[in-house]
C-alpha cells in the first residue's frame, strides 16, 4: 500500500487552489485527476424555470413532442358569430313578425348546427390522422421506434444508456391481468405467473423473486409504464424481438407455435422465468442521457436542478485515493456551510454545489419520514486528517498494545484515510447517518435503504461500498456519500461501479 503521500503530487492538478496560490490554474480534462469546477460560486449556471419542460417533477421530452391539437372552437366562434350578427344585423320591422321569424330562426339554427357539427367532425379527424404516432400494433406484436426514426422522430427511448421497451404495449399484447396501483403494478400472465414492478425502481419481482433491471421502471408521459428491453428478453418468455438497426426498430411478437390442424394461428403463451441477466450492447447514447431521468420527488426541487445535475458533468469526478493524492496545500474553492448538520454547533463545509445538491436530498429524505439523519464530517483539511489519523492510530495502539506501529498503521488504514488521500479534502463528501457515531450497522437501518436507492437522483454514490472493498482499499462506509453529479451517478448505480472502475472505464472510452 503506498502511503508516501507526496510522491505523487503530479497526479493531483488544480480543481483546488491552494491558499494563497494562483486562483485560475488550467483545469485538466482527463478523468480521475483532481481539477478545478467551472461551475462554482462566481459564475451564473442557467437557471431552468420551476415549472418548465426540464423541471425535476417532469420527464424531459427526449425529442420535440407533436403540438398539442388547435382547439376546433374558432369556426364554431365564427360561426355562432355570424349568427350573432345576422340577428342582430335583422332589421328592426321584422322583429314585428315574430311567430313567423321565430320558427324561421329555429330552422336556420338547426342547419346551422349540423353544418357546425359536420365540419368540427372534419376537423377533428384531419387533426387526429396528421398526428398520430402511436407504434405499430397489430394484435400480437408492436414495433417501438427509437433514437431518430424518420417514421416517428417522437419517439425516443434510451434512457441512461437503457433501451426502454413499453411494457403496456407488450402487455397489451400478451393479454396479461393488470392489477395494483399506479405507483407499482403486477402484471399476470395466462397461468397465474406474474411480475410486478414499483415505478422508480430497478427491483422488479418475479413470482416473488426480487430481480434487478438495468434500469428503474418509468412511467412517460403518456402514462404507459416502460422497462428496460434486456430485462423483457432476459425474463419472459414466448416473445420473439426482431431489431432493425436501419429503421431504428423493435419489433416485438408472440412466438407463433408450430404448425397446427388449427388454421388459426397459435401464440405462444408467455411466461416470465428467472434467468441470468445480461448487458445490453449496441445501442446509441441518447444525447439528452443524465437529464432524462424519471424523478419521483414529492418536493419541488427545480432551483435545485441546476447543482444535482450540473451542465459541467465532468468536473466532479476527481479521484482522491491511495493511489490519486491530495496535496498537503490544496483547499477547495468556494466552500459553504451545510445546512443540515447536527445540532451540536458542528461546523461543516462542503463545496457549494455538492452542498446544494446535498439540501435537496435532505428535503426528500426529511419527506420520506427520516428526520434523524444528518452529516457529522464535511470538507476535513490536511490538518484535520493528519489529527484523525493520529487519534486513530493511538487508539488502535492503546486497544491493543501488542500491536507495533506499522501493525496498527495497517489496520488504521482500512477505514481512514492517510493525509493526502481522504476525498474529504476536496469538499464533495461527507459522512451522514442517525447514530451516536459512524457504524456499519447503519446499513440495517431504513434511512440507508432510502439513500442507497435514491442518492443517485441527487447526484450521490455510497463512495465505499460492500461489494467493493478489494477495489477502494476500504471497510464499508455506508455513511460515506460523494458528489459526482445525476448523470455520472446514475450510470455509476446502473452500471455497478464504484468511482475507481468508473474512472478506469471512462479512460478506456468504454460507454
Ligand atoms: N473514511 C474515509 C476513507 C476517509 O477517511 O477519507
Ligand atoms: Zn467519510
Amino acid at each position: 500500500m503506498n502511503n508516501n503521500f507526496d510522491e505523487n503530487k503530479e497526479f493531483v492538478k488544480r480543481r483546488i487552489t491552494p491558499e494563497a496560490k494562483k486562483p485560475n490554474a488550467v483545469p485538466s480534462n482527463n478523468f480521475g485527476q483532481v481539477r478545478r469546477p467551472q461551475g462554482t460560486a462566481g459564475q451564473q449556471r442557467k437557471i431552468p424555470p420551476a415549472n418548465g419542460p426540464y423541471s425535476n417533477t417532469q420527464a424531459r421530452p427526449v425529442a420535440p413532442r407533436p403540438q398539442p391539437m388547435k382547439k376546433p372552437v374558432p369556426p364554431a366562434k365564427k360561426a355562432a358569430d355570424k349568427i350573432s350578427q345576422k340577428v342582430q344585423s335583422t332589421p328592426r320591422v321584422k322583429e314585428k313578425k315574430t311567430p313567423v321569424s321565430v320558427g324561421a330562426f329555429i330552422k336556420n339554427a338547426l342547419i346551422f348546427t349540423s353544418m357546425l357539427l359536420a365540419l368540427l367532425m372534419l376537423g377533428f379527424s384531419l387533426i387526429l390522422s396528421g398526428l398520430h404516432v402511436a407504434p405499430e400494433k397489430t394484435e400480437n406484436s408492436c414495433t417501438i421506434y427509437y433514437g431518430n426514426s424518420p417514421k416517428t422522430p417522437t419517439e425516443a427511448v434510451v434512457v441512461n444508456d437503457v433501451l426502454y421497451v413499453n411494457l403496456s404495449e407488450i402487455s397489451e399484447m400478451c393479454s396479461f391481468t393488470v392489477s395494483g396501483t399506479k405507483a407499482s403494478l403486477r402484471y399476470t400472465a395466462a397461468k397465474g405467473e406474474y411480475i410486478e414492478f414499483t415505478i422508480g425502481s430497478v427491483s422488479a419481482k418475479i413470482n416473488g423473486d426480487i430481480v434487478n433491471m438495468q434500469g428503474a421502471a418509468l412511467i412517460r408521459e403518456n402514462e404507459d409504464v416502460w422497462i428496460p428491453l434486456n430485462f423483457v428478453e432476459n425474463y419472459f418468455s414466448g416473445i420473439l424481438f426482431e431489431r432493425n438497426e436501419e429503421n431504428n426498430n423493435l419489433k416485438i411478437s408472440r412466438e407463433i407455435l408450430p404448425e397446427s390442424s388449427d388454421k388459426d394461428p397459435i401464440y405462444a403463451e408467455v411466461t416470465f422465468k428467472v434467468k441470468g441477466s445480461q448487458s445490453l450492447s449496441g445501442v446509441a447514447e441518447d444525447p439528452y442521457v443524465g437529464n432524462y431521468v424519471e424523478l419521483d420527488f414529492v418536493n419541488d426541487l427545480s432551483e435545485y436542478e441546476q447543482y444535482m445535475n450540473p451542465e459541467n458533468r465532468d468536473d466532479y469526478l476527481i479521484l482522491v485515493n491511495k493511489t490519486n493524492h491530495i496535496s498537503s496545500e490544496d483547499v477547495p474553492e468556494n466552500l459553504v456551510s451545510i445546512v443540515d448538520v447536527r445540532r451540536d454547533g458542528r461546523k461543516e463545509q462542503m463545496v457549494e454545489c455538492a452542498e446544494k445538491a446535498l439540501e435537496a436530498m435532505f428535503i426528500e429524505l426529511r419527506s420520506a419520514g427520516f428526520k434523524d439523519v444528518s452529516v457529522t464530517s464535511g470538507y476535513r483539511s490536511y490538518n484535520k486528517q493528519v489529527s484523525l489519523f493520529s487519534t486513530y492510530l493511538q487508539r488502535e495502539m492503546s486497544n491493543n498494545p501488542s500491536l507495533t506501529e506499522a501493525q496498527a498503521k495497517e489496520i488504521v488504514l482500512t477505514y481512514s484515510a492517510f493525509p493526502g488521500t481522504s476525498e474529504h479534502q476536496t469538499g464533495l463528501c461527507c459522512d451522514m447517518h442517525n447514530l451516536s457515531s459512524a457504524d456499519v450497522s447503519f446499513a440495517k437501518k431504513e434511512a440507508y435503504a432510502w439513500l442507497k436507492e435514491n442518492c443517485h437522483k441527487f447526484g450521490f454514490i455510497i463512495r465505499f461500498p460492500e461489494d467493493k472493498t478489494e477495489i477502494t482499499g476500504y471497510s464499508f462506509e455506508p455513511w460515506h456519500y460523494r458528489f459526482v453529479g445525476r448523470y455520472h451517478a446514475t450510470r455509476m448505480k446502473n452500471l455497478d461501479m464504484c468511482l475507481e472502475e468508473y474512472v478506469e472505464h471512462l479512460k478506456k472510452g468504454e460507454e
